[in-house]
Order: C-alpha cells, then sequence, then structure tokens
C-alpha cells in the first residue's frame, strides 16, 4: 500500500465565472488549508478536454486526462462539486470522468480512484439543493473505486447575496456544517495516512 501524502484535490464541474459551486468548493479549499494540507484545485477551464469517443482514443488518452491522472495519484482525497442541470450533474464533470475511468498502460484498474476519500457537494439555486446530482455524483464515483464513505454536502437557494466579496459563504449556520465536515474528513484522511504508515 502506498504511503499517502496529504494533498486533497478539489474538483468543480461548473465551468461558470462565477459559479456557486466554485465559491463552495473554494470555502472548502480554505478550511483544509487552514489545518496544513495541502490542495490541488482543478478548474476545468483549464482543461479542455474532447467529448469521450473510442476514435480519439484509440489515436492516444489526451494529454491533459494524463494531467488530471497524475494529480490523482498524488492525492489522499478528492472533493468534487456539481451543480444540477435538469437533474444531472455537469456534462463536462461527466466527461472528464469518463476519460479518467479509462485505463492506460501500466495502470491497474480504478488506479486513479481506488479509496480516495470524497466528499460531494451539489449547490443549486433550486430548493432541492442539487440532491438528485449529489446522488448522481455519489454513485458515479463509487462506480470509479472512491472509498464507500462518501460524505455529501448540499447548498439550496444559493445566490450571490451569500458570499462575501472573498467568496465565504457568510450564513452562520451553513459555514458551521462545512467546518465540521471538513474536520471529520480530515480526521479519516488522518487515519488513512497512520495506517498506511504502519504497513508500509
Ligand atoms: C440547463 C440548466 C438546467 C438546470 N437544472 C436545474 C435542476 O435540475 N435543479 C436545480 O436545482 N437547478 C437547476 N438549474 C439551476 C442551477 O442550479 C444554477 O444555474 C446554478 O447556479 C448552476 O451552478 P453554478 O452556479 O455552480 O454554475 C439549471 C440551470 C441550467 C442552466
Amino acid at each position: 500500500m502506498n504511503i499517502k501524502n496529504k494533498n486533497i484535490v478539489l474538483i468543480s464541474g461548473s465551468l461558470r465565472k462565477d459559479s456557486f459551486n466554485t465559491k463552495v468548493l473554494r470555502s472548502f479549499e480554505k478550511k483544509i488549508i487552514s489545518y496544513g494540507y495541502s490542495t490541488t484545485f482543478v478548474d476545468l477551464n483549464h482543461f479542455p478536454i474532447p467529448f469521450y469517443n473510442e476514435d480519439i482514443e484509440a489515436q492516444g488518452i489526451p494529454s491533459k486526462v494524463f494531467m488530471l491522472k497524475n494529480i490523482l495519484q498524488s492525492a489522499s482525497g478528492l472533493i468534487v462539486s456539481s451543480p444540477e442541470y435538469n437533474g444531472e450533474i455537469s456534462a463536462v464533470l461527466k466527461n472528464t470522468f469518463d476519460w479518467l475511468s479509462r485505463k492506460s498502460v501500466n495502470e491497474t484498474p480504478k488506479q486513479n480512484f481506488l479509496n480516495l476519500k470524497t466528499i460531494v457537494i451539489g449547490a443549486s439555486t433550486g430548493k432541492n439543493g442539487a440532491n438528485r446530482a449529489i446522488e448522481r455524483l455519489q454513485s458515479l464515483l463509487t462506480t470509479l473505486g472512491v472509498d464507500k464513505e462518501i460524505l455529501n454536502y448540499s447548498l439550496a437557494k444559493a445566490s450571490k447575496d451569500i458570499f462575501d466579496a472573498q467568496g465565504n459563504l457568510i450564513i452562520v449556520e451553513q459555514n458551521d456544517i462545512v467546518e465540521e465536515l471538513v474536520s471529520n474528513y480530515l480526521e479519516s484522511i488522518n487515519h488513512l495516512i497512520n495506517f498506511d504508515k504502519k504497513v508500509s
């Protein structure tokens, strides 16, 4: 078993500049950094990847997909946020995971995701807080091999008024929920890191 480092990868499923999902994800990132962990924030605008197509794959997996695979392989944890579009996760996120699910030469099955401690986030302007997208994302990431105990965070009725100029959530109760979630999450990651150290 590999000794995991303390890097947490965060992927936003929204491409929108003022995305609520990106803002929520950034607020998770700030709290994680305050605990002394390193993070890698993936803005999918910087990873333009073609729609999955076996014909393209036959010519080689795109370099941006390899970059993302490398980022995931250095991670102890994964946090993904997605908008809910018509009850589903964003197409760009689904496409990214379809590519990442493809095994390249020398990789073992599900290598990129295996046992990763994971949080799934959904923020929406609607009152259901992207719950259907959260469910879909949990199911997809379970299929890809992440640790089965996926935590989740849902933010309903998102609007620009609930963030300050730095993008922090200004609703105290929501901030407290995020704080507790991050604390529990990092505790479970620490268990994993210590366990890996003991058995190696
Ligand atoms: C095509 C489309 C479909 C949407 N479908 C839903 C939906 O099913 N449920 C929901 O709560 N919000 C839905 N919304 C509203 C999104 O929650 C809202 O646009 C949200 O701000 C997108 O996330 P972002 O701010 O991170 O970009 C939809 C928006 C679009 C553009």
